[in-house]
């Protein structure tokens, strides 16, 4: 009521409401580029609308007369207490869409209690983006790279960032096959945006001017260390401007060094005892999608899995992601929490995949297209009109906490 209220004090929104309002405004907000990488998907963009024909299979089955006057939309996961279910999801290269990229999250997110998960291919570094959160929720996604040396710097850093968990994406060891950047031959990482975790470490640092100082060896160039300090600074405080200085070769090595630390696709069950040893924090798997890996999953030991398919960016022609969630949560019986993305654009999404037993839910690509349109107000407004929206969801289903909330508030769609 306080938003209907605003209206009646002159107040307008920044960014449409609708999603389909917001998707047409940030669409005409961004770059082709931008564009592209945000709201493209793998393959023929299969998974992607799976993902939303899974949340519309669902349907919210409401009741009345149960007194929903006082609503409780708080939650407590991994040791914390949340105001809402909502997280904002790691999104990397958000230099690509707006100037202030991940430090205008930050503002939001920190503005409204919302927990917001610094990605691994952040524009702005972990230490900066945390410094303007005060003691708001912060976690920090980490993509397992070949270098077990710069695995364990981030996780250091990552706890000396402030971060209360560690979530570890496992679906993207490997980009997916995305053609909307394969025929504008552009990928941000490429272009030195959304590599300012690597370009801030000591370690990827050390890396790099190793490799400058080896030999060259047949097509990459020679480079020298002054070209070196000059892609390291520049990413740092200039990214995007890196693909000038790319066309004088030199300073590709360090791109080159990033592709090649990347990931690790060789990894296993058994190298997550790694993580353990390395951070107290608890660790959450983000990507899972088979309930035979929810169960490993648990008996390796983490605290939470995220039931992802990277927004249908990674391997196309998939289940949806809602699809799998109440398996998933069946294995799992209560023993961890079980978040979910993938899809999610308004309030009734969010509270179909609690209803599935859900512990929380991640949303992506939403907040980044109020961030194209208004930085960090844009981020904001987004992400609190997600939240008021599952409030009156909530409240129209006949529930006062998400406790309440159970396969029986749902029907399936005949
Ligand atoms: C992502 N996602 C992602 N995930 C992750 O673990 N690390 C990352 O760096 C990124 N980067 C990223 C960039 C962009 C532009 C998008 C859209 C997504 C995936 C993200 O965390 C989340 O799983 C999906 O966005 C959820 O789907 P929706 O909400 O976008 O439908």
């Amino acid at each position: 009521s306080t938003i209907y209220r605003d209206g009646a004090s002159g107040h307008r929104p920044v960014v449409p409401t609708s999603a389909q309002a917001l998707y047409n405004a940030a669409h005409a907000a961004m770059s082709p580029e931008a564009w592209a990488y945000v709201a493209g998907s793998s393959g023929s963009e299969t998974t992607a609308a799976a993902n939303r024909a899974a949340l519309d299979r669902w349907r919210i089955v409401p009741r009345v007369l149960r007194n929903v006057a006082v609503r409780d939309l708080g939650i407590d996961l991994l040791g914390h207490h949340y105001p809402s279910p909502v997280i904002a999801a790691p999104v990397g290269a958000l230099g690509l869409v707006h100037p202030d990229a991940d430090l205008a999250v930050a503002r939001a997110s920190a503005e409204l209690g919302i927990p917001y998960i610094f990605s691994n291919q952040a524009s702005k570094t972990m230490e900066e983006t945390a410094a303007i959160m005060g003691d708001s929720p912060r976690w920090f996604q980490l993509y397992w790279s070949s270098s077990d040396d710069l695995v364990a710097s981030l996780l250091r850093r990552a706890e000396g960032a402030g971060a209360q968990a560690i979530v570890i994406t496992l679906d993207t060891h490997t980009l997916g096959w995305r053609p909307r950047d394969l025929d504008l031959a552009y990928l941000p990482f490429i272009h030195g945006i959304g590599i300012a975790q690597y370009t801030s470490d000591p370690v990827f640092r050390a890396i790099v001017r190793e490799r400058a100082a080896m030999p060259s060896d047949g097509p990459r160039p020679r480079v020298t260390p002054r070209a070196v300090k000059t892609l390291l600074d520049m990413t740092r405080h200039y990214p995007g401007r890196m693909v000038e200085n790319l066309r004088s070769g030199e300073p590709r090595v360090a791109v080159e060094t990033f592709l090649d630390v990347f990931s690790r696709p060789s990894l296993t069950w058994d190298e997550l005892a790694f993580a353990r040893k390395h951070t107290s924090l608890p660790i959450v798997l983000k990507g899972i999608q088979h309930p035979d890996d929810a169960r490993r999953a648990l008996a390796a030991g983490v605290d939470g899995i995220v039931v992802s398919n990277h927004g249908g960016r990674q391997i196309d022609g998939a289940i949806g992601s809602l699809d799998v969630l109440p398996a998933i949560v069946d294995i799992v019986g209560g023993r961890m929490p079980v978040l979910f993305d993938s899809g999610i654009r308004g309030g009734s999404d969010i509270l179909k995949a609690l209803a599935l037993g859900a512990a929380a839910v991640l949303v992506g690509r939403p907040w980044v297209y109020g961030l194209a349109i208004a930085g960090s107000a844009g981020v904001r407004e987004v992400l609190r009109n997600l939240v008021a929206e599952f409030d009156i969801a909530l409240g129209l289903s006949g529930h006062t906490s998400i406790a309440e909330l159970s396969r029986d508030s749902l029907g399936e769609r005949p």
